[in-house]
């Protein structure tokens, strides 16, 4: 049964920024619109103001366009805020606007929710409105709602996921076609997967962002951005990928949470993961979240992680969920923004040299009588025990000698590493890459 005209709600949205974000978004809406009428039933969605610093109003065939998108926070006739602006500057005034105006805000900007999420998501809280970001993480794939609500009955341990589709493209066309990194990453930045600042993308920013949203709503604790480690892949060489699949591995960028004995671990690096994981066949601009659990283990989730369309599906389901939520809602009532209620505030935030990890590591040395021995005697005096080693012949006087440790605490396989650095025959820097468990 339809609602009648009389019953019918109009929800009017104002979309902030008018790139990628907000046109898919504004684009999904109309085309999926007799799908969401029928969700929805006796509420309409409509987009009523957009602000954007470059287009006219009559492009977009909606009613009100404005170049400063503080316009359309105070433009009375607007209900909902969408934020699609990036960044930290305006977005961060914007957004802090819109709540304090009770106004709903939904948001596809990691950046602003991993650094000024406790301050906003306290605002919304405040002004008895909500803050929503499925969006913000891993495009098209709803974790966060995974997170916060279809796992609510478990003790989160760990996650590990391929968190940004750039990086994740630029390693496969890496890995299978040995195309080269900077070529690879202008054709993610045409195809609108890549930050405006792509150096967010391979250098792990972008990652960190989206690890340290899903660990506080994984583990119940304030966002800690500042305390991620952060590694990019910049630096990988094809040699490393090659080397990895011959042992048996492929490189991916993780994101790494986990918690254990009140001591959380944050990390984002490239990682050695071995080719039987479901994680290695994640191609392209996929992204996948590993979620382990009690009572109900490991749980995966895969899908388009970046680009309009994905990173519009989730903004439009915000868009549902709001439009569901009754007019007035006391606090008690909706499912909080961190997933708990009660957020630990404790946590011992692990430094990077107190983990415990495998290792892969790639050596550059002479090729002497005795090279080999001298490298093994150092693991042996750290007491690191090694898994595998090959051999390669780089160049005439030159070899590779990459060596697969087993776990062991990672200021120990540093000073190892100083020392084997020390050593004559050594060429040049140690390249160390740590290989992700997933027990
Ligand atoms: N630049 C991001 C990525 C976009 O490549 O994953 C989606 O957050």
């Amino acid at each position: 049964m339809s609602a009648s005209t009389s019953d019918l709600r109009v929800l009017k949205v104002g979309i902030c920024g008018y790139g990628t974000v907000g046109r898919g978004t504004h684009d999904l809406l109309v085309k999926n619109e007799s799908t969401i009428a029928r969700r929805l039933d006796c509420i309409h969605l409509t987009v009523t103001h957009v602000a954007s610093r470059s287009l006219s109003g009559t492009v977009f065939g909606v009613g009100k366009w404005s170049t400063d998108p503080i316009e359309v926070v105070n433009d009375p006739e607007v209900d909902i805020v969408v934020e699609a602006i990036g960044g930290l500057g305006t977005a961060f005034e914007v957004v802090k606007k819109a709540l304090s105006a009770k106004k709903n805000v939904v948001t596809a900007n990691k950046a602003l929710i991993a650094t000024h999420g406790n301050e906003l998501v306290n605002l919304a809280s405040e002004n008895g409105v909500r803050l929503l970001f499925e969006s913000a993480v891993a495009g098209g794939i709803p974790i966060l709602k995974c997170l916060r609500e279809g796992l609510a009955a478990n003790n989160i341990n760990w996650l590990a996921g391929i968190i940004n589709g750039t990086g994740n493209y630029i390693l496969t066309e890496m890995g299978n076609r040995q195309r080269l990194f900077s070529e690879v990453l202008r054709e993610a930045q045409a195809l609108g997967y890549a930050e405006a600042d792509p150096s967010f993308d391979v250098e792990g920013t972008d990652a960190a962002h989206k690890l340290a949203i899903m660990a506080s709503i994984a583990f119940g604790m304030p966002l800690a951005f500042d305390k991620t480690y952060i590694e990019g892949i910049s630096s990988l060489e094809l040699d490393d990928i090659k080397y990895a699949n011959e042992l048996g591995y492929c490189i991916k960028h993780l994101g790494i949470a986990r918690l254990s004995d009140q001591r959380v671990q944050m990390r984002v690096h490239p990682s050695l993961i071995s080719s039987d994981e479901l994680l290695a066949s994640v191609d392209g601009v996929g992204n996948a979240v590993v979620v382990n659990a009690d009572p109900i283990g490991s749980t995966l989730y895969s899908g388009p992680g970046a680009g309009a369309e994905a990173t519009a599906s989730a903004v439009v389901a915000d868009l549902i969920d709001l439009a569901r939520s009754p007019r007035s809602i006391s606090q008690a009532h909706i499912v909080p923004s961190l997933g708990f209620s009660r957020l630990v505030t404790d946590f011992e935030i692990l430094d990077i040299d107190k983990i415990e990890s495998e290792y892969y590591l790639r050596i550059n040395v002479e090729d002497h009588v005795g090279v080999m021995a001298n490298i093994t005697g150092l693991m042996e005096k750290f007491e690191i025990s090694i898994d595998a080693v090959i051999q390669k012949e780089k160049s005439k006087n030159c070899v590779q000698i990459v060596i697969l440790t087993q776990m062991c605490v990672e200021q120990v396989l540093n000073s190892v590493i100083a020392e084997i650095e020390n050593l004559k025959s050594v060429r040049s820097s140690v390249v160390r890459i740590r290989v992700a468990s997933f027990e």
